[in-house]
């Protein structure tokens, strides 16, 4: 399409107040990601990957700089504007599941199709979630699933609305390696087939080797990116 970069970060910083002092969470931050590519965020604990990752979807503002998902900046679109742009454009699969505990897993999954009107959104989400090795655990309310299936549930919701873009935040960490592997099969498989674009926060060296750029945090900062 076009040689803008699907998202971008223009020097960004991010500081938060606690009481009488201003702590730097992240300081001078630039990247570009290019649509269709794979890109692992890699960094110690505590060095800033998760709030980077929260700026680059719209979810929290930053403190310093610009982000421009499609070439739109961020600063320029109200709360209910950058929701529909991350809902056009983003999906993500963070820590925290978010999934609603009165629904079921396969209503979770269906959710977000069912929202932007799309019929038939049943078989895609039941194929989903074969993929992520729940087929049988479609009716089940999180409450009944175990946290690593949870987490299985959540990433079959991020792909649900063909995202171009993914955010994933540890997508295997709670994951036992098997299961771990098929998510990772699942991401590629989704970059290969849709050209999902893929950023994720990894501590995993199978899938942070599967990409093809790596990015280093630093005491929130980037580091030139690894081998
Ligand atoms: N809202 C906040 N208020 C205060 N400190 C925060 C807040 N969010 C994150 N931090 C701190 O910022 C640093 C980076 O956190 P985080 O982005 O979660 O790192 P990572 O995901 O790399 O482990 C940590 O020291 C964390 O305690
Ligand atoms: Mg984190």
């Amino acid at each position: 399409m076009t040689n803008t970069p699907i998202i971008e970060a223009q020097h960004i910083g991010k500081e938060v107040t606690l009481g009488q002092e201003t702590l730097t969470i992240l300081e001078g931050i630039s990247l570009q990601v290019k649509r269709g590519e794979t890109v692992a965020l890699l960094g110690a604990s505590g060095s800033g990957k998760s709030t980077l990752l929260g700026l680059l979807a719209g979810l929290d503002l930053p403190s310093d700089g610009e982000i421009l998902i499609e070439g739109q900046p961020l600063s320029g679109l109200d709360e209910e504007g950058r929701a529909l742009l991350r809902a056009r454009h983003v999906g993500f699969v963070f820590q925290s599941f978010l999934l609603l505990p009165t629904l079921t897993a396969l209503e979770n999954v269906m959710l977000p199709a069912e929202l932007q009107g799309e019929r038939d959104s049943e078989a895609r989400a039941r194929e989903l979630l074969g993929k992520v090795g729940l087929g049988e655990r479609m009716n089940h309310l999180p409450s009944r699933l175990s946290g690593g299936e949870q987490q299985r549930v959540a990433i079959a919701r991020a792909f649900m609305s063909r995202p171009s873009l993914l955010l994933a935040d540890e997508p295997t960490g709670n994951l036992d390696s098997r299961t771990g592997e098929r998510i990772i099969d699942l991401l590629f498989e989704l970059n290969r087939e849709q050209g999902t674009t893929l950023l994720v926060v990894t501590h995993d060296s199978q899938l942070a080797a599967r990409c093809e750029r790596r990015l280093v945090m630093n005491a929130g900062r980037l580091q030139e990116s690894a081998a």
